[in-house]
């Protein structure tokens, strides 16, 4: 099961150069020299029908971690997991080795050995995953690796979780599904916002019949990201580039995976096709003219990311979502999140909730109100142990529940098909965009299982 890691590094950087990932991400830095791989939508087949049952390991008392891409993000990762029972950081991977030593001394002042560093260059995940025993390698690196370090994980026995966007291409998504498959292992994409506090609630509604038969959903990522893209440290050396590339919803799942998860993706419907739409590209030509000087590299780039892309799905049932993408202009931070039924319906940004016979007559109700009922039993559990971590404390839930799953022997609450089903929008929308807004049909990835896999039930700590 152990691939030879000479060979995949070979293999891997050969196939990443053909589709066209460029030298910065083979290097780490410097968005400038950096290309991404075009949209495509080839149809492909793979061979074998989707397990009956969701995946779910043998368990295990203690979960051995090996943590790839320690920066913003996996930072705030390595502090939720140095506080949940029954796992352990045994090693920690990044290209800036002084973001490994910083991991490395958190580690060991929470009073664990000293994990193995890995920082001798970008595909130096390979020989974690290679020489380490590990059982779960979690990466937060930037979208290009998420596929790479997936794989390598896999290949080498490990489960995977990764950040998100699981992957940016079909041809991607079908590799972790058939990794997964081949080598029984869970791909999980850690999409913090379906433990959100209002989106659990909502979804605790629907599970109820509060808002009656859910038809229609709308959710996004709306994002004034102009700062964060043009800076010299962070997301600034890669999250750029892609704007410079690809046009299309570029981070559908936060708005997405919640709205799944009301409307049983995968299990009892799915996603069936899209439509997707870009406004024109303005907002970092702006933003490069008004804060950088004349013939600075930042004032030559061309950008070609529509400031707001808009993407239609309809889902085999026949319901419709409409997810947005908005990260080039000011404006204030939204999901949108809503999540609309027969009987009534959630919105988000503000939160507010409308239902028929119990609301006022066309009169919204703070949402805040209905936490007494209608809080999701994993949040009353675990409000007091998130509070200080990152995103409001979903990201401290979503870390719990992938290691009690992981403990327990359960299957994972986002498995390796909905990690694809949620990021396949991205080339998706780029291809619908690039071709007059024409319809594109999603693959099925769990090859007709979507019609008899169980529902998410209602989880708890
Ligand atoms: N779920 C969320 O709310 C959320 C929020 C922010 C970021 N993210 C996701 O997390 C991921 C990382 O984002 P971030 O904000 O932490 O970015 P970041 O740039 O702060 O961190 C990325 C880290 O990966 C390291 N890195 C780059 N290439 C590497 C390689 N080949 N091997 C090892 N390390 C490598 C970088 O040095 C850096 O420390 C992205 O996928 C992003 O979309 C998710």
């Amino acid at each position: 099961m152990t691939a030879n890691s000479d060979e995949l590094d070979r293999r891997d950087v050969l196939k990443l150069i053909a589709g066209g990932l460029g030298l910065a991400a083979l290097g780490g830095s410097a968005a400038c020299a950096h290309t991404v791989r075009a949209a495509s939508v080839e149809p492909r087949r793979h061979s074998g029908p989707a397990p009956e049952r969701f995946f779910a390991a043998p368990p295990m008392d203690t979960v051995r971690i090996g943590f790839v891409g320690v920066g913003g993000m996996g930072s705030a990762h390595v502090r939720n997991l140095i506080r949940i029972d029954g796992c352990v950081i045994k090693a920690v991977g990044d290209i800036v080795p002084e973001k490994v030593t910083r991991m490395q001394d958190l580690v060991v002042e929470a009073g664990f050995p000293r994990p193995t560093g890995y920082s001798r260059g970008p595909w130096d995940f390979v020989r974690m995953c290679d020489e380490e025993d590990l059982d779960l390698v979690y990466n937060a690196t930037p979208w290009e690796w998420h596929v790479p370090i997936c794989l390598a994980a896999m290949r080498n026995g490990k489960h995977a979780a990764t950040e998100v966007p699981a992957t940016y291409t079909v041809e991607d998504c079908w590799a972790l599904v058939e990794h997964a498959e081949t080598y029984d292992k869970h791909c999980v994409m850690m999409e913090n916002c379906t433990y959100g506090r209002m989106e659990m609630m909502a979804f605790n509604m629907v599970r109820q019949g509060v808002f009656g038969e859910i038809v229609h959903g709308e959710g996004g990522y709306l994002h004034d990201l102009r700062s964060v893209k043009f800076s010299l440290e962070g997301e600034g050396l890669w999250r750029r580039a892609h704007s410079m590339q690809r046009n299309g919803n570029l981070y559908p799942t936060h708005g997405l995976g919640p709205l799944a998860n009301c409307m049983d993706i995968n299990r009892g419907d799915r996603f069936a096709s899209l439509v997707s739409m870009s406004s024109p590209s303005r907002g970092l030509q702006l933003y490069a003219r008004e804060h950088f000087p004349e013939g600075s590299p930042q004032r030559r780039e061309r950008y070609v990311l529509g400031d707001v892309n808009m993407s239609l799905i309809r889902t085999a049932n026949g319901r419709t979502i409409c997810v947005s993408h908005d990260t080039n202009l000011p404006r204030p931070y939204s999901r949108v999140h809503l999540v609309q039924g027969t009987r009534g319906l959630f919105q988000g940004y503000p939160d507010r909730v409308y239902i028929e016979g119990r609301s006022k007559a066309d009169e919204w109700e703070p949402a805040e109100t209905y936490l007494a009922e209608f809080d999701h039993p994993l949040w009353k559990q675990m409000e007091e142990k998130s509070r200080g971590a990152g995103h409001g404390g979903m990201d401290y839930l979503e870390d719990y529940r992938l290691i009690k799953c992981l403990r327990e022997g359960l299957p994972t609450d986002i498995n390796v098909y909905d990690a694809v089903s949620l990021s396949v929008v991205t080339p998706l929308s780029e291809w619908s965009v690039a071709n007059g807004s024409r319809p594109v049909e999603f693959p099925d990835f769990t090859r007709g299982r979507w019609k008899t896999w169980p529902r998410l039930g209602i989880i708890t700590a």
